[in-house]
């Protein structure tokens, strides 16, 4: 078998559904900017590439249509550049990276994309008509809950509570914060955004602007104004907006090569994907998914937990994250604090700070632990995260040392 590398990992800023910079920018057009900015960075000629697959967890209306090749003649790939979309929900835009990288080993594939892409502001989660099957909705409604009643189901199961959860949250705020502060998201793409600003005669006018920053971090988060802030799924609960995910608009993408790709056009690769895999767990508990999927990708790869310096677990809801990171054995503070100069989990924040948006967050996050693994000079580094419907992903990269 071959090896598949990621040259390039770019992402859009990630913006507030409904109230950020993207609530009014299509969904196209983001992905676009991240196709644009990822060939830029790569200093690779479109022509070269065969395949832009896109993870999208909601494919329809502005993102429907097989987005993933719309949006690449879109941002001037040629005809013979094919695209596809694929969907697992959350891990949508990392299960596009395993789908290239594994066409890559198996010989069937040389220059590929794997992106991801969520307007959450422009299809809602859930679409915009779901329509659960009616039989399957009385055997198994657990398939269909709200994601936040999964994560009040895990926090009430495991006993992590609502404290831990705002502390988890503050963190995550904290270390996001600080990383906005020192510049640490190279992997930022600046982004052509619109808004249509009503005009005195009743018109709208349309307004085009630069966007390169997440704007949903909060730098003035405190425990206490969590700690305020009242439950957003069940009445009694304990997840709330504060130490849940944010819903968020965004794209992101990676340029993935061969060995003799890599040769041929002259690129370095930043890292080796190693290995991928999912773990099936029960869906009324999804966000215990990492909790599974990482000992089994370890297990597939000969490693140990002890041999990853960095992890990107994504924050669907602090209860699962925490959960998982008990499970995992990388609970104690010195792992995940932003006071903690060894911490190991993500290091620059996550969804709670920075934003989850589903489709785009599994190609976000890779992008996100790609810069930061070069720029630490980390050799291994682990992406995972929990899955609607109850599942987990889990990937392993290694640092390219020498080429
Ligand atoms: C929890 C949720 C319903 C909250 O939605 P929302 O009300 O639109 O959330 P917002 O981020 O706008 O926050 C609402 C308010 O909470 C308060 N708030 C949020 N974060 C805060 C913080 N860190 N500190 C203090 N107050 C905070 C603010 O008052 C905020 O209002 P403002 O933006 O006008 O200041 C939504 O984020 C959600 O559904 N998250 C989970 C998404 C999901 O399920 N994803 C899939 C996972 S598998």
């Amino acid at each position: 078998m071959r090896d598949a590398y990621i040259v390039q990992a770019v992402r859009t800023p990630g913006c507030r559904r409904g109230k950020g910079a993207f609530a009014q920018t299509r969904p196209e057009d983001l992905l676009v900017t991240a196709l644009q900015g990822l060939m830029e960075r790569a200093k690779v000629d479109k022509k070269v590439v065969e395949d832009v697959m896109v993870g999208c967890a909601f494919p329809e209306a502005e993102q429907g249509l097989n987005v993933g090749r719309i949006a690449a003649l879109m941002a001037g790939f040629p005809i013979d550049t094919c695209g596809a979309t694929v969907n697992r929900f959350c891990s949508s835009g990392l299960e596009a990276i395993a789908i290239q990288a594994m066409r890559i080993q198996a010989g069937w594939a040389d220059v590929a994309i794997g992106g991801g892409l969520e307007s959450m502001s422009i299809v809602p989660m859930g679409g915009n008509m779901p329509r659960p099957h009616p039989y399957w909705a009385k055997q198994k409604p657990d398939v269909y809950i709200s994601m936040g009643i999964t994560a009040e189901n895990v926090a009430n199961r495991y006993k992590i509570t609502r404290q831990q959860q705002d502390e988890f949250g503050y963190h995550s705020q904290m270390k996001a914060a600080e990383a906005q502060k020192n510049k640490m998201f190279d992997e930022i793409v600046p982004t052509k955004a619109v808004k249509y600003v009503p005009q005195p005669d009743g018109t709208l006018k349309k307004e085009e602007f630069i966007q390169d920053f997440d704007d949903g971090v909060r730098p003035d988060t405190t425990l206490e104004g969590l700690a305020k802030l009242k439950p957003a799924f069940a009445a009694f609960g304990s997840v709330t907006a504060g130490n849940s995910s944010q819903t968020t608009d965004g794209a992101a993408a990676a340029l993935i090569m061969s060995e003799e790709a890599c040769r041929k056009y002259g690129v370095k690769p930043l890292v080796k994907i190693v290995a991928y895999t999912v773990a099936g767990v029960e869906p009324d508990e999804m966000g215990v998914g990492p909790a599974y999927a990482i000992p089994k990708l370890l297990k597939m790869t000969g490693k140990d937990m002890k041999d990853i310096g960095l992890f990107e677990i994504n924050e669907a809801f602090a209860s699962q994250a925490i959960y998982c990171a008990q499970q995992l054995g990388i609970a104690d503070p010195k792992e995940w604090t932003v006071d903690s100069k060894t911490r190991r989990i993500n290091v620059n924040g996550g969804a709670i700070a920075l934003g989850h948006p589903l489709g785009c967050t599994g190609a976000k996050l890779a992008a996100q632990l790609v810069n930061m693994m070069v720029k630490k000079g980390v050799k291994y580094g682990v992406e995972s995260m929990c899955i609607g419907g109850g599942m987990g992903a889990a990937a392993l990269f290694e640092l390219v040392e020498k080429w």
